[in-house]
């Protein structure tokens, strides 16, 4: 057997100069403080390698040429400052002043003034213009609405109000999230290169609270900045600069939290990029080249291993195999290993995430409207959500905790080579599976890739995949399925969803369902029908996990696609993060 391509820290710079992308080069972020990368999509700086610029793109003769002659742009990285400033609002001077606002804030009394001595204050300095444009506009303080005002003479150039509904209950992350994105969208719709955002019910927050709060507005206004302009022949430059902070405290403790929230979207925009490419330019190869990309930029962390097909096929990956054997873009599986700098290993974790960079369903291929065929590159959000969370991880480096990255990447395809509706596969644990739809092809590429997975002796696997069209039918657009025989893996990743601000929702393994997975000649079929379709699909999976190790499917078929915006979300990669941090020592 050929040896697999490892590398290890001290080889991974001569490695990787064998390898050439075509895809944009991530340039590591460095950590200066308060230094806030927006996009990441930055050549890395060696002139060895592809390299396109705007107008001008030019490869590197190494760089294979992708079909129909697209390569993704070189943005130059953009930069957000952050600063948390104990000033009050009226002394902030710049260009947009936005104050968050609840329904309860916008109470004002019978001389139509605000309660809200915040609120009350600002408006007396704008001679009651913030309370006249607000009945005028019927703000009230919705979530999703907001108002702005142009002033002259004043610090401020704007003073805008952000609805934040009800208030913070239950889980505020996805409200401020919200008001950071409403923040960045006023931002970019006056051009504005300084920006303040304050509450004006702060003042009740707890500190711990006022950390949370800052991170997820934070967290909005940089992920609702960035664009994903690299396919576009021409984009406008972001004019945000810099974004204080007021009334949400400040010192050494925000600002750690602030890296963090700038770590994980870093992540979040390396997931939706891969999500975003299209699958001529995003091959399982060059999927494959991002994984070895993330190993070493953060060489002292990961190790890299990328199997070709022939290595697959030694570790008998027949399912795998199947699935990709009618590409002419060979397979590659990918595995990431992440071990602290110091310290001992305490628990062992495997994220494991579909990577089919497109997906037309094969000789069963995708036909008649709704069928999405023209967005299936975005079947590898699984993938791209382990190795946004992977590039996160690489840079918190949480101690404690060893983490498996595994992705069997491949195209499905139709053309001779490839497999037929009948046909029966041999996965790597020995199980038969007949295919009677080449459509349901994640599961088979999911089976190899499990029991690849339990064989690294880990604890726990979340395996992530755009898995069902049923599961969308089920949760809509915006939730993803979790399916688990363990509650208490249920209640670990719920917990860190909630603290991501990303919906998740349990759906039963309901074992009765399993009937309509019986072959009259292979141990299984790889799927039972149209009803319950996400629960057979989460139950062929657990053919291949191993009883001893404990295990949860997220089927985020409907969350991976923002379809109004019509973009990739980044979806699982916060949650993964979070769940991973609170199974380390920190
Ligand atoms: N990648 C699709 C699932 C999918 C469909 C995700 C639509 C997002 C939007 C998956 O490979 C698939 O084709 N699943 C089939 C399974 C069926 C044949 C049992 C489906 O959902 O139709
Ligand atoms: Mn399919
Ligand atoms: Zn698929």
């Amino acid at each position: 057997m050929a040896a697999p391509i490892r590398l290890a820290s001290a080889s991974s710079v001569t490695l990787l100069a064998s390898y050439s992308s075509i895809f944009t080069k991530f340039r590591p972020i460095p950590h200066l403080g308060f230094s806030i990368s927006v996009t990441n999509a930055a050549n890395s700086g060696n002139p060895l390698l592809f390299c396109s610029r705007r107008g001008k793109r030019t490869t590197h003769a190494l760089a294979k040429a992708s079909l129909g002659l697209t390569y993704p742009a070189e943005i130059e990285s953009h930069k957000i400052s952050f600063a948390a400033k104990d000033i009050n609002l009226l002394e902030w001077k710049g260009d947009i002043l936005a104050v968050g606002v609840t329904e309860k804030d916008m109470i004002k009394d019978e001389n139509l003034e605000f309660q809200n001595v915040v609120l009350k204050n600002l408006d007396s300095q704008l001679n009651g213009l913030l309370s006249e444009v607000s009945t005028e506009e019927d703000f009230t303080g919705k979530a999703g609405q907001s108002t702005i005002l142009r002033l002259s003479g004043l610090g401020a150039k704007r003073v805008s109000l952000v609805g934040l509904g009800n208030g913070p209950t239950g889980s505020s992350t996805s409200a401020y999230r919200s008001l950071g994105e409403s923040v960045a969208s006023l931002a970019k719709a006056s051009q504005a290169s300084n920006v303040a955002v304050a509450l004006a019910s702060s003042q009740d927050l707890t500190p711990e609270l006022k950390l949370a709060t800052a991170s997820a507005i934070a967290t909005g206004t940089l992920l609702g900045s960035y664009e994903d302009n690299r396919f576009k022949s021409e984009s406008k430059k972001l004019a945000l600069k810099s974004i204080d902070f007021l009334g949400l405290g400040s010192g050494p403790e925000l600002e750690k939290k602030l890296k963090y929230s700038q770590e994980i979207c870093s992540g979040v925009i390396l997931g939706k990029e891969l999500v975003n490419a299209p699958a001529n330019v995003l091959t399982p190869e060059v999927l494959a080249e991002e994984a070895v990309k993330i190993a070493s930029t953060y060489s002292d962390v990961f190790t890299a291993t990328i199997l070709d097909a022939e290595q697959c096929k030694e570790l008998k990956m027949g399912s795998f195999l199947g699935v990709a054997a009618a590409s002419t873009n060979p397979p590659k599986f990918i595995h990431l290993c992440y071990k602290p700098p110091t310290g001992s290993i305490k628990s062992k974790l495997a994220l494991v995430g579909k990577g089919l960079t497109f997906d037309c369903g094969g000789y069963n291929i995708k036909t008649g409207p709704g069928c999405l065929i023209e967005l299936m590159k975005f079947d590898m959000g699984g993938s791209a959500a382990v190795l946004g969370a992977a590039k996160a991880l690489g840079q918190i480096k949480p101690p404690g905790v060893e983490v498996h990255f595994i992705v069997a990447a491949c195209e499905n395809m139709i053309s001779g080579t490839g497999m037929r509706p009948g046909d029966i596969l041999t996965a790597s644990n020995g199980k038969t599976i007949e295919v009677n739809n080449t459509d349901a092809e994640g599961r088979l590429t999911l089976a190899d890739a499990l029991v690849y997975a339990c064989n690294q002796g880990v604890d726990k696997i979340v395996d992530l995949a755009t898995l069902t069209g049923a599961c969308i039918v089920a949760l809509g657009p915006s939730i993803a399925g979790v399916f688990t025989p363990s509650d208490n893996l249920a209640k670990e990743v719920v917990a860190a969803s909630e603290v991501a601000g990303e919906k998740l929702w349990r759906l039963p393994m309901e074992e009765s369902y399993w009937d309509s997975m019986k072959s009259g000649v292979a141990d299984m079929v790889n799927t039972g029908g149209r009803q319950g379709g996400s629960i057979t699909a989460a139950l062929f999976l657990k053919q291949f996990v191993s009883e001893k190790v404990e295990w949860l499917h997220i089927d985020m078929a409907g969350p991976v696609w923002n379809d109004k915006k019509k973009t990739a979300t980044g979806f699982g990669i916060p949650t993964l993060v979070e769940w991973v941090v609170a199974n380390s020592s920190s």
